[in-house]
C-alpha cells in the first residue's frame, strides 16, 4: 500500500519510523511514466523507505512555456507508485513549498546552468536547484535518485550537493527509452502520432552520433547533425541545440577531447519541446 500525504507534518511519522534505515527520495512533477518508474526500482533496491514527491514547481516554469497544460494525473501516478512498492507519495500544495510565496533567497547554479537547457529556458535551473533543496530539506533522504535523460539536471544537482556540503548521496539512473528509441517523457502525451514520428529523430540523431565515438568529437557531431537535418529541412523539427559536451560542466568539448562525454539535443516537434542525449566514450583516434 502506497500511502499519501500533502503535509510535512503528514509525512513526518513515516521519516520517523525509518530514523535508523535508509531513506530514498524519487522528485518528479507526475504525469508518471516507466522512466520514472525506473527510478522507483532503484530506490526500492537500495533503501529501506522510499519517498515519491509529486510536485509541478512552478519556479522552473517560464512565463510561455507549459505550466498550465502540463499533465496532473495523480490518480493513475499512485497507481504506478503502487505497483513500483514506493511507500509514500509527498504532494505538496504550493502554499507549503513556498510558504514566503515567490521565493526572495534562490540557489542559482552559475554558468554550468547558463549554457543548453539555460540558454532556452532561462531560470529554468534556479527553479530546479531550488526545489531540489526545498525537497531534500523536506523529506532529509540518504539518497536521491535522477534520471540520466536530464543529464544536465543530474549533473548541477550533483554539484549543488558537492558546492553546498549537503548530506545525500546521488544516484544517477539510465535513460529509460520506448522499443523504437523515443526517450520516455511527460510531455510525450502531447505530441500526435506525426509528431511522435518526427520525434524519434532525436534519439535516431543521437544514436548516429554514438557510433562515431571512436572518430573523434568532430565526427560525432557531424553524423548527428546530418541526421537531425533530414527533418529539419521538412519544417517538421525545429531544433534548439545538439551539444557535445563534458558532462563535469557542461561546456563544449574541443575536437581532440578523449574521454566521457554527453550528446545532448533539444528541439521541438510541433509546440512540444523535447530533450535527450546519450553518454558516449570518446576513444583516441587519428588526424581526419
Ligand atoms: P520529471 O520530469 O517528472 O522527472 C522526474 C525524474 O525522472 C527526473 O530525475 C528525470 O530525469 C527522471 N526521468 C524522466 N524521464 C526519464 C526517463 N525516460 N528515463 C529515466 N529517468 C527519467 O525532472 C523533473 O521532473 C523536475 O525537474 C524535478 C527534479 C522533479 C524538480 O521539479
Amino acid at each position: 500500500m502506497t500511502a499519501l500525504v500533502h503535509t510535512r507534518a503528514e509525512l513526518q511519522p513515516f521519516l520517523d519510523g525509518f530514523a535508523n534505515g535508509k531513506r530514498g527520495v524519487v522528485m518528479t512533477m507526475g504525469a508518471l511514466h516507466e522512466g520514472h518508474l525506473e527510478l522507483f526500482k532503484q530506490a526500492r533496491h537500495d533503501c529501506d523507505l522510499v519517498v515519491a514527491t509529486i510536485f509541478v514547481n512552478p519556479l522552473q516554469f517560464g512565463p510561455n512555456e507549459d505550466f498550465d497544460r502540463y499533465p496532473r494525473t495523480l490518480d493513475d501516478d499512485l497507481k504506478l507508485c503502487a505497483e513500483a512498492g514506493v511507500d509514500v507519495v509527498y504532494a505538496p500544495a504550493v502554499e507549503e513549498v513556498y510558504p514566503g510565496g515567490q521565493p526572495i533567497v534562490k540557489v542559482t547554479p552559475g554558468p554550468m546552468g547558463e549554457t543548453l537547457e539555460g540558454a532556452f529556458r532561462p531560470g529554468f535551473f534556479t527553479g530546479v536547484l531550488t526545489i531540489v533543496n526545498k525537497l531534500l530539506n523536506l523529506t532529509d533522504p540518504d539518497k536521491a535518485f535522477f534520471g540520466q535523460k536530464d543529464a544536465q539536471q543530474l549533473a548541477l544537482v550533483r554539484r549543488m550537493v558537492l558546492d553546498l556540503n549537503m548530506p545525500v548521496e546521488i544516484i544517477g539512473v539510465p535513460t529509460v527509452r520506448d522499443e523504437d528509441g523515443l526517450a520516455k517523457s511527460s510531455r510525450n502525451r502531447y505530441l500526435s502520432s506525426e509528431e511522435r514520428a518526427t520525434a524519434l529523430t532525436l534519439s535516431r540523431a543521437l544514436f548516429a552520433g554514438q557510433e562515431k565515438a571512436t572518430e573523434g568529437a568532430d565526427a560525432v557531431r557531424d553524423a548527428a547533425n546530418a541526421v537531425l537535418e533530414r527533418t529539419t529541412a521538412t519544417g517538421e523539427l525545429t531544433v534548439d541545440y545538439l551539444a557535445l559536451v563534458d558532462p563535469r560542466d557542461f561546456s563544449e568539448v574541443p575536437p581532440a577531447f578523449t574521454g566521457q562525454a554527453v550528446l545532448a539535443v533539444a528541439a521541438r516537434a510541433g509546440t512540444t519541446r523535447l530533450i535527450d542525449n546519450l553518454p558516449l566514450t570518446l576513444t583516441p583516434h587519428g588526424a581526419r
